[in-house]
């Protein structure tokens, strides 16, 4: 959106109430603090629906194997809040076809209906993983074998929802964890199962079939921790590797699986630059923000399930952090095409019991949820704008 629209229209939603926003001064626009709903708590002010909020800016998101067993509850939220879904779990190579004769479309189909029956767009999730894979694709298979077995797997998947999924990571988690200076000069590949049978190719590859099976669909390459450090300039040298053998890439999604302890805002916001140079877009794809821990899921809730809930302070900070990541993706907003949370609430994510999304356990707003409201709207949070 050209600069003077966004100063118009920040003018406009600025009539309803604002004070200074970081958002406000990353376009040089001056506003003085107008009374409104600044002085008003949460609990009296209208709640704002986000993909409303942000409908100029780029796509907001949830993650979930919807409808599945979410509440009517939970499913309304969903509606009102989000305007795009990637499937958790249900379309990961072993869930959907653990088997080469073997596939499980039931949970993906009805995500898809439940998807377009209520004007939401589908973003697959994925095709190619060095997780969740059952190992047929590579048993008593040489190169070429295994080659089949991968288009056959993305031909029939992306083609069952030609024209219904708008967007696919179609390979995902591809670079080595631990990268060093060294390795930041090469794409430093994960070891995978994928890499040892078909070699570097394969994302190449993976990437051909997919177009091959939906030529409209926005193809992405999917990681975490690329925005910064050696695993970001693996990332550079892997995509400018991949568009010089004529990969048909059209975004790099940065998952977003971050603690309050240490997001490196500064290289996120050089990353986003450093990704749109090469003529992609971005999406943040996996986004949540613990409250102090940094550990993922895979410890399961058992470990946290004993942790005390978050202080106002925990709170505050977290949304803070939600705030100063919104602004930096409202600046790049040319450029970010999609914000999608891992999951809907505190209950409904991978990292339970640390506290890591915007609305509770119980669905109901947390300070985060209003802090990114408020970046674009009505804040007067002076978080100082993305360096
Ligand atoms: O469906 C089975 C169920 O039948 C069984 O009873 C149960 C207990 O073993 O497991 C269930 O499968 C679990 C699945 O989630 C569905 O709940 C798997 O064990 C569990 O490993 C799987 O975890 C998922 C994880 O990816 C797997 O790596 C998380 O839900 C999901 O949020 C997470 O998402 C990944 C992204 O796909 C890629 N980026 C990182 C992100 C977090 O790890």
């Amino acid at each position: 959106m050209a600069l003077q629209q966004q100063r118009r229209r920040f003018l406009r939603l600025a009539g309803a109430s604002v004070g200074m926003s970081a958002y406000a001064s990353t376009l040089g626009i001056q506003c003085s603090a107008v009374a409104g709903s600044d002085s008003l708590q949460p609990a009296e002010r209208r709640r704002p629906a986000l993909k409303e909020v942000y409908k100029e800016h780029f796509l907001i998101g949830m993650a979930g194997d919807l409808p599945g067993n979410y509440s009517q509850q939970e499913l309304a939220l969903v509606k009102e809040h989000f305007n795009v879904v990637t499937p958790e779990n249900c379309m990961k190579p072993g869930p959907v076809h653990p088997s080469e004769n073997i596939w499980r479309f039931e949970r993906c189909d009805a995500l898809v209906k439940w998807c377009l029956d209520n004007n939401m767009a589908v973003h697959g999730h994925t095709l190619v993983w060095h997780a969740q894979t059952s190992d047929w694709f590579f048993r008593d298979g040489d190169k070429s074998v295994v080659v089949q077995r991968m288009k056959d797997h993305i031909t029939t998947l992306v083609g069952r929802y030609k024209g219904k999924v708008r967007s696919w990571d179609v390979v995902n988690e591809a670079i080595s964890d631990g990268g060093h200076s060294q390795t930041a000069q090469t794409e430093n590949l994960r070891n995978s199962s994928w890499l040892k049978a078909v070699g570097p190719e394969f994302i190449t590859l993976a990437f051909k079939f997919a177009h091959q099976a939906d030529p409209d669909a926005k193809l992405y390459y999917n990681d975490y921790g690329i925005e910064a450090g050696p695993k970001h300039a693996s990332a550079m040298v892997l995509l400018r590797r991949l568009i010089k053998e004529g990969a048909p890439i059209h975004a790099v999604g940065i998952q977003g699986h971050w603690s309050t302890r240490g997001i490196p805002y500064a290289a996120l916001d050089r990353a986003i630059a450093a990704f749109a140079s090469l003529g992609l877009k971005v999406g943040i794809t996996e986004l949540d923000v613990t409250i102090g821990g940094a550990s993922g899921g895979q410890f399961g809730p058992r470990r946290f399930a004993n942790l005390p809930p978050p202080s106002p302070e925990d709170l505050k900070t977290q949304a803070d952090a939600y705030a100063r990541l919104f602004a930096i993706f409202v600046k790049h907003n040319q450029v970010v095409e999609r914000v999608t949370f891992w999951g809907l609430s505190d209950r409904r994510t991978w990292r339970f019991g640390q506290h890591p999304l915007i609305f509770d356990a119980n669905n109901q707003p947390k300070p985060a949820y209003w802090a990114i409201v408020d970046v674009l709207l009505n804040s007067n949070r002076d978080l100082p704008a993305p360096r």
